[in-house]
């Protein structure tokens, strides 16, 4: 396993001289210890004390539990010893300010999946790397997902892995448990255009809109429909994992708009979810949407703001945007074909 770069000796070799490269190296480095300690904590399970204990819940009305809050703490202590000036996190309302003056902001989702704390399936832990902004802590979070200098998750599951981007392709590592070291195993991590395996929380089928209720059952359909060829169909209830999953074999996710009550735009929020999600998954390959353009090019106007999320297989987002915007590109057999004027929720 020598053969494998060591995490710290790929960011020293990118970062080089440039002083501000060395501030995002030394920031993944801190995100990739406290990774390596909460990684620790899921794999221990109970035995590391009642983990699903409900402590609280966030500012989006989600259940808070005793891991969330210990990873929340975490990386907010590992954050403190880095060039980070505002941490802007899933499980705080505000932002919090560190060290005021230094140029990095980091908005993080310390513990994502967190509804499979306790029943041994994956979560992770997931980051972008902005410009902290002279303008403060909220301006900083407000800005676009293209302006991200990095980002990247980490996933406890099987293997612990690192997926990173610094804006020059996808890489991922994972963690060595000999001697406790990120190694790289992919280079250059690549979604093929095209996939036939497709993620979503199918029990929302009768939340959706008419287009997206088309749009899988054609799927659905497999060789006897429109898409003349069968899908499979994969759902963990953890980002993480299934973003793992499409950088490894390809594949796409869908948590789109649905009509129950604080469902209008999904679920997953777009500063500390979809963004470097997005950001991950354009710089292999592919593309992130929220339906109606890129996800990397909405503007947050609130840390905690939602966005529907579909990433994955660019012509598959691509396909996707089309049912929901525009029934008649299908052609002859446009899926809406007769239902038009249904397909708004
Ligand atoms: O962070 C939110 C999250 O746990 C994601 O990891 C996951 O994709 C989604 O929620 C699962 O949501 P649901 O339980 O509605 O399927
Ligand atoms: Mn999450």
């Amino acid at each position: 396993m020598t053969n494998f770069e060591e995490l710290s000796d790929w960011l020293r070799g990118w970062a080089g001289v440039d002083a501000s490269r060395r501030d995002i190296a030394d920031t993944v480095l801190a995100l990739a210890d406290v990774g390596r300690e909460i990684s620790a904590l899921v794999a221990a399970g109970p035995l590391a004390g009642d983990q699903s204990g409900i402590v609280g819940e966030n500012s989006d009305g989600d259940l808070q539990k005793l891991l969330d809050l210990a990873s929340h703490r975490d990386v907010l202590a590992a954050l403190a010893n880095a060039p980070v000036a505002h941490v802007g996190s899933e499980e705080a309302p505000e932002p919090v300010t560190l060290n005021s003056g230094a140029p990095l902001a980091v908005a993080v989702d310390p513990l994502d999946g967190s509804s499979n704390i306790g029943v041994n399936l994956p979560m992770g832990t997931i980051f972008s790397i902005l410009p902290a902004l002279a303008a403060g802590a909220e301006a900083s979070f407000r800005q676009t997902g293209r302006n991200q200098l990095a980002a990247g998750f980490l996933v406890y599951g099987p293997m612990t892995e690192l997926a990173l981007t610094v804006g020059s392709g996808t890489h991922v590592f994972v963690l060595d448990r000999r001697d406790e070291t990120f190694r790289l195993v992919n280079g250059a991590a690549s979604i093929p255009h095209a996939t036939d395996e497709f993620s979503i929380n199918a029990s929302n089928y009768r939340h959706w809109n008419e287009a997206l209720r088309a749009y899988i059952d054609d799927c659905l359909a497999g060789d006897e429909g429109v898409r003349t060829k069968n899908f499979n169909m994969r759902w963990y209830g953890s980002l993480v994992a299934e973003a793992s999953r499409i950088l490894t074999r390809g594949g796409v996710f869908l948590y789109p708009a649905d009509q129950r009550h604080g469902y209008g735009d999904g679920r997953l929020r777009l500063v500390y979810e979809a963004n470097p999600i997005a950001f991950l998954v354009e710089q292999a390959g592919g593309a992130a949407s929220c339906g109606s353009g890129a996800i990397l090019d909405q503007v947050p106007d609130d840390l905690h703001q939602r966005v529907p999320l579909i990433f994955g297989a660019w012509e598959e987002v691509e396909r996707i945007e089309r049912y929901l915007n525009d029934p008649h590109s299908m052609g002859d057999h446009a899926p809406l074909f007769g239902r038009r004027g249904l397909f708004r929720a």
